[in-house]
């Protein structure tokens, strides 16, 4: 699983580096079934998308926390373990 975070200036004035931290801190067996990727500027932030966002695979996510980050990837594995 892919997970891309933003760090374009808007996005990082919104919190993208607590993000970044939080990832760090996910459990191996949750690191070990995605790759990190970092963005300058999806553009998602002067759309419908309130920053700082984030993209799983081709999904924008938007209004993101370390908190709703770690749920939205634990689902994520989860569905994708059951598919
Ligand atoms: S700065 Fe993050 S989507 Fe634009």
């Amino acid at each position: 699983m892919n997970v891309k975070i933003c760090v374009g200036t808007t996005c990082h004035l919104m919190g993208a580096s607590t993000l970044i931290e939080s990832l760090e801190l996910l459990e191996n067996d949750l690191k070990s079934k995605i790759v990190i990727e970092y963005a300058t500027c999806f553009s998602a932030c002067q759309g419908n998308f309130t920053p700082p966002v984030i993209k799983i695979n081709d999904e924008f996510f938007g209004n993101m926390t370390p908190e709703s980050l770690r749920k939205l990837i634990i689902d994520k594995v989860v569905e994708g373990a059951e598919k």
